[in-house]
């Protein structure tokens, strides 16, 4: 018997569009998995949404049937608007031929070429910590890994490419377009966004300085004679194995673009998580503390030595687990389908949620406890695997997360190796779920030098 799924009314044309914009959203969506089960469903101005909550289904959305549930909803639209047509955005041909292409540059191997680049911008950050932790200043742990990551993916794009000037333009237009993008994909209105509003040319000037900057990179690396070993480079090099081609100037802007955006805010919230987890958690911290003596002393990490840093990894999984930077994935139904025993309409859209999944009382035993041995080889066997998904699942599982794991193992190292972060005494720690989930306040911490 296949049932229709069942939820809120939602107010007359805009359905449930107070719940879905508010900052209780995740909260909301959590009420409907606990009042209308695995599947449910809302409505929104002129369609409706389904939201699942179960590791099968969604399963099946992403691996099996995965072209029935493609990225044409409306968030992607807004997404595309900055990263173009991309491995992120694109469909179909298009996407195959992308991932295809760009893939070989995040295998393992490549990523390990770009562990010095890690380590390097982590070791400029250190030093600039013992400036703040000899003055005894405070300092936002989520404002810092943002800085930290968003440098780190500049390094192993371009090596030291870019211009002072440019890196300036880089820092002060990337939050900004960030946060107006975030704002685009809850406030889904095309046509707001083509007013002429100050803030629309102003979005666009954002990306246009961007832009500027990934073309002369692109040009001028295009005209050097011994290329340096980066990111850029991997991707400018990488040929379709059907066709011979490279990649075009413009589908390289893409890419590049891409991997900025993509590829620092997440990591960055993880992390700003991680450091009020281990504050909050001191006997989880001491065991860090001692994998990293034991496998790194005061040595600076190398891609061989990532493999051994084993319950670091786990603690930045579980991060993950209870904050995943990614909390909710949409996408649009092509047509009519059966889901498990629910009838899915074609031409609405349709939500998972990982922050969600990973709380699920069914695949977790108290799910709100921080604990890494949740990520031991032996329960990780045992549990399902679309009960876990910061990186997404299926044929379009994230790009970077071998990328993603070895930043945040090698900075939690490093840091870990010079300095002690305390959140101070009576400080909460909220998040903030829009299109990532982020400290909503920042995270405050002391430093305190080893
Ligand atoms: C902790 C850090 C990260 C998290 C949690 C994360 C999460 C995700 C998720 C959930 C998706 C799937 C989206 C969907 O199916 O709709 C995705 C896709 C993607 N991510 Fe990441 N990501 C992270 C870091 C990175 C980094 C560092 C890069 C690049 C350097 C990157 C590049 C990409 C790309 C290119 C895709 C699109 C893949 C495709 O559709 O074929 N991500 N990411």
């Amino acid at each position: 018997m296949h049932i229709e799924p069942v939820g809120p009314k939602g107010y007359p044309f805009i359905g449930s569009l107070l719940d879905l914009a508010s900052e209780k959203r995740l909260d909301w969506f959590q009420s409907l998995t606990q009042k209308y089960g695995d599947v449910s469903k809302f409505s929104l101005m002129k369609s409706d949404v389904y939201l699942v909550n179960h590791p099968d289904l969604v399963k099946q959305i992403l691996t099996k049937k995965s072209s029935n549930y493609t990225k044409k909803s409306i968030a992607f639209k807004m997404v595309k608007v900055v990263l173009g047509e991309s491995t992120f955005t694109s469909m179909g041909d298009t996407w195959k031929r992308k991932r295809r292409l760009v893939q070989p540059s995040f295998h393992k191997e490549r990523i390990a070429a770009l562990s010095t680049a890690i380590t390097d911008t982590i070791e400029d950050m250190l030093a600039e910590w013992e400036v703040a932790c000899a003055k005894k200043q405070t300092l936002n742990a989520a404002h810092e890994m943002m800085q930290l990551t968003l440098k780190v993916v500049v390094k192993s794009l371009f090596s030291t490419a870019l211009s002072k000037d440019e890196v300036q333009t880089v820092a002060n237009v990337f939050t900004p377009l960030l946060e107006a993008t975030n704002k685009r994909v809850v406030f889904p209105f095309q046509w707001i966004y083509r007013l002429p509003l100050a803030r629309n040319t102003t979005y666009q000037k954002y990306i246009d300085e961007l832009d500027a900057i990934i073309f002369r990179i692109i040009k001028d690396r295009r005209a050097t004679a011994q290329p340096p070993n980066d990111l850029l480079q991997m991707l400018m090099d990488a040929q379709d194995e059907e066709t011979g081609q490279p990649l075009s100037d413009e589908e390289l802007r893409d890419e590049v673009m891409t991997v900025f955006i993509a590829g620092h805010e997440t990591t960055a919230n993880a992390m700003a998580w991680l450091w009020a987890m281990l504050s909050q958690h001191p006997e989880i911290r001491e065991k860090v503390e001692l994998e990293v003596a034991e496998v790194l002393g005061k040595r600076t990490p190398t891609p061989a030595d990532f493999p051994k840093l084993e319950y670091t990894l786990k603690v930045f999984k579980e991060t993950m687990r209870l904050y995943p930077p990614v909390p909710v994935l949409p996408r649009k139904v092509e047509a009519d389908d059966i889901l498990g025993h629910y009838k899915i309409k074609g031409g609405n859209s349709i939500f998972f949620s990982p922050y969600l999944l990973h709380r699920h009382p069914d695949f977790w035993e108290n799910p709100d406890v921080f604990d890494p041995h949740r990520f031991d080889k032996e329960a990780q066997r045992k549990r399902h695997t679309f009960a876990y998904l910061p990186f997404g699942g299926g044929p379009r599982i994230c790009l970077g997360n071998n990328f993603a794991l070895m930043e945040a193992v090698f900075i939690t190292a490093m840091v870990t190796q010079r300095f002690k972060l305390d959140l101070p005494p009576n400080t909460t720690v909220e998040p903030l779920v829009s299109l990532t989930t982020r400290p909503k306040n920042g995270v405050p911490v002391l430093l305190e030098r080893r």
